[in-house]
């Protein structure tokens, strides 16, 4: 794209503000700038004018959904677990961990699974994972694929962090890289920022766009050849995350249902995560604001909360389905966050509260996709220690009494 079609295209959309330094910049600036004009969605500002005047998408008829409990896989331990190592070992499942965020609420300036747990001792969050996912390599006999999506703005390091520890042992040949893409920041006017004169803000996209960026890098065919049917997606910061658990898969198969949960009983009514429930008679994830008073406290005649379910972003999905689906969009969030951006005078502001609006697809979005999805219990204090924040709740502080109660050495 030349200037005079990147001038164009920004003055059909009230952005031509982007070129105000184009002079000032260097020959290569200049070019990079103009490539990232051509490379950018402007449907997203109809998305941020939509939400101005309406706020969120509204929702469906929303009903609650129950888990397969605790008790209940206990129960039936053998039989589910002997079913997800045997799709283990026949090389069926892959796993996706999804590590492109900004962890912008932790302050951590490096890749968020590079962040040290550990108290005596070195220990990433990465190494924690990775020793969990080994766990069930070692007992399934069989190594399981794993994709890791990276953003342009941590990828080096991340995969300088995995060779620099020799992939915490496991076999390089089962672990693939792979970069999401970015969507610009406007400000309260719907005025896309810029960080740098020569360079729009820009962010990850949220970690729903997970599976286009794995297509996009080339390794659909990788899991068409390999007959992997399927894919378990999970967040980085849960330091206690199972991975590949065979029970989980072995369950979530042989109840036929198209995608599985992990869910944890909610702590109290008032917990702020999302609930597996259904809307409109399909599987979805309902977010604690969304829920209404009645909703919250609302119980089943067993006592327990009717919206009880609160998921931690571990899911199984299948891939034959996620094709399928691949060209369906997904709700696109708008979310207000921190973003240092250049005034108009070229001055570089670091806000210290949320300046701006970022545009973001989640993968829970993609659970209402499925027309079922097992909803599967685990024990909170044995798979749920999340680090969101330096401390507090779900912090670093929390994650390291977790850890240690389940015998990790810090
Ligand atoms: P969060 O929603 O906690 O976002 O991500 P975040 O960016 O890591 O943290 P904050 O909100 O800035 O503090 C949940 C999971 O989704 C991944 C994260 O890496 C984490 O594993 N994620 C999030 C992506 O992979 N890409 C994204 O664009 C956003």
């Amino acid at each position: 794209m030349n200037y005079t079609e990147a001038k164009a295209k920004l003055d059909a959309c009230g952005q031509a503000h982007l070129l105000r330094f184009y002079d000032s910049l260097s020959d290569t600036e200049q070019y990079e700038l103009l490539q990232q004009i051509d490379a950018l969605d402007t449907r997203l500002l109809d998305v941020f004018a939509a939400y101005q005047g309406e706020g969120d998408a509204k929702r469906g008829k929303l009903e609650p959904l129950g888990a397969l409990t605790l008790e209940e896989i206990a129960d039936n331990k053998n039989k589910f677990e002997a079913a997800g190592l045997d799709a283990i070992r026949q090389g069926k499942v892959g796993a996706v961990l999804l590590a492109g965020g900004m962890g912008t609420r932790l302050g951590f300036d490096k890749p968020k699974g590079m962040y040290n747990i550990g108290l005596t001792r070195q220990l990433s969050i990465f190494e924690c994972l990775i020793h969990n996912l080994m766990e069930v390599v070692d007992k399934a006999g069989a190594f399981v694929p794993l994709f890791i999506m990276t953003s342009e703005k941590n990828d080096e390091d991340t995969r300088d962090f995995f060779e620099e520890n020799k992939y915490f042992g496991y076999n390089p040949e089962y672990v693939h890289f792979f970069i999401q893409e970015m969507a610009p920041a406007v400000s309260p006017e719907g005025k896309i920022l810029l960080e740098e004169k020569g360079r729009i803000a820009v962010s990850p996209n949220g970690n729903g766009g997970w599976f286009t960026s794995l297509v996009k890098a080339g390794y659909l065919g990788l899991l068409q050849r390999e007959g992997i049917e399927w894919l378990n997606i999970f967040a980085v910061d849960n330091v206690l995350q199972r991975i590949a658990d065979p029970c989980f898969i072995g369950a979530t198969v042989l109840s036929g249902c198209e995608s599985g949960s992990k869910v944890v009983s909610k702590a109290d009514p008032q917990e702020r995560v999302g609930v597996l429930c259904l809307e409109d008679g399909k599987p979805s994830i309902v977010e604690y604001y969304e829920m209404t008073e009645e909703m919250i406290r609302s119980r089943e005649a067993d006592g327990r909360l009717s919206y009880n379910y609160g998921v931690i972003l571990n899911y199984l999905f299948r891939t034959d389905k996620l094709t399928e689906l691949m060209n369906n969009q997904l709700q696109v969030h708008v979310v207000n966050k921190k973003v240092p951006y250049l005034d108009e005078n070229g001055t570089l502001i670091k806000p210290e509260k949320p300046n701006a609006y970022k545009f973001e697809t989640l993968v829970l979005d993609m659970i209402h996709l499925q027309a079922s999805c097992l909803s599967y219990e685990v024990d909170r204090t044995k798979e749920f220690a999340p680090v969101k924040n330096p401390d507090g709740v779900d912090s670093v502080v929390s994650a390291r009494e977790l850890l240690q109660r389940n015998g990790v050495a810090l």
